[in-house]
């Protein structure tokens, strides 16, 4: 492949994943003009333009190249990865995002009285996930027999092509309308960035470097919290011992008081109301607690 001075990278089309991935990329500060089949979007902000496409084909799309990185499920990812070795060898989980929190279960109907692992031995188990699948029942020893489904995979049982089955659970409504009992986990999943496991070796490089930092920037933000309040000097240490993860903080004096400080610290989590009830006993006053937009320490 020709050297390349624009990074293209794929997110689904439509689907779980399709909004929260465009708004994590326009909170990076990427904007996009939409192309009018709705496949491709030209990156206006940076040279990073968008593949919109079915969540299923990222993998095989970063590995023939055509695009260099994606937004993909871990499940999707790691199926894609145990499904061939060459796959394992090029692509990897980059980051993860923090949204699109899901998992690999198995489900059993729900009059059906499971309470072993043991009782799977020669059940028929529906999933689109046959590599994830067939890995965590080697793994515990078990033999069943694997069939594959690309869709609908949670009416199998009531359809008689499976006794259960193994497939993405999110808020667990899916299961719960098809009378459906979640048993097990085979894989705790999220949205992640997937990428080559070789470094690009042209410009590309330096842009997936600057799409890392914003979204490590983003993800961290989300987290983080400042936290401002009027506190007495004598107590600057216990109060810093008593907030999360602070990363930067600020202590200014105040025109109008004696022994008391101005305190901005950045926490690296939402500080819990027993933490902030702790400080009021430390003598600290007018606490604030504030999300962080953006942060560049
Ligand atoms: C998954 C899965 C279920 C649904 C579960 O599909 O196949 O149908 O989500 O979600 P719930 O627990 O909130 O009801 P997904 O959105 O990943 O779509 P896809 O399998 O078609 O890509
Ligand atoms: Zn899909």
């Amino acid at each position: 492949m020709s050297a390349r001075d624009r990074l293209r990278l794929a997110v689904q089309k439509s689907g779980r994943l399709a909004e929260p991935s465009r708004e994590l990329l326009a909170r990076c500060g990427l904007s996009f003009r939409e192309s009018r089949d709705r496949l491709f979007c030209y990156g206006e902000t940076l040279p990073i333009d968008l593949l919109l496409v079915r969540d299923d084909d990222i993998p095989g799309l970063l590995q023939q190249g055509v695009c260099d990185l994606g937004i993909v499920g871990r499940n999707v990812l790691a199926e894609a990865l145990a499904a061939s070795e060459s796959a394992g060898e090029n692509l990897r989980e980059w980051l993860p995002l923090g949204f699109g929190a899901c998992r690999l279960a198995l489900a059993v109907p729900q009059e059906w009285g499971f309470l072993e692992l043991r009782e799977l031995a020669g059940k028929r188990i529906a999933t689109s996930y046959p590599m994830l699948l067939r890995r965590w029942l080697e793994q515990r020893g078990l033999r069943a027999e694997i069939v594959v489904l690309s869709g609908s995979v949670e009416i199998a049982p009531r359809l008689g092509t499976a006794d259960l089955i193994c497939d993405l659970v999110s808020t667990g409504a899916t299961l719960a309308a098809n009378q459906l009992r979640e048993v097990a986990t085979v894989l705790e999943s999220e949205a992640v960035l997937a990428g080559p496991v070789r470094p690009f070796g042209d410009e590309r490089a330096a842009l997936a470097e600057l799409l890392l930092r914003r979204l490590r920037g983003v993800l961290e933000g989300r987290a983080s919290r400042l936290v401002m309040m009027r506190a007495p000097v004598s107590a600057l240490a216990e109060i810093e011992r008593r907030l999360p993860r602070v990363s930067a903080r600020n202590v200014l004096p105040l025109a109008d008081a004696h022994g008391a400080v101005a305190i901005q610290a950045l926490c690296g989590a939402e500080p819990s109301w027993a933490q902030l009830e702790e400080l009021k006993r430390l003598g600290v006053e007018n606490l604030l607690v504030l999300p962080v937009e953006k942060a560049l320490l």
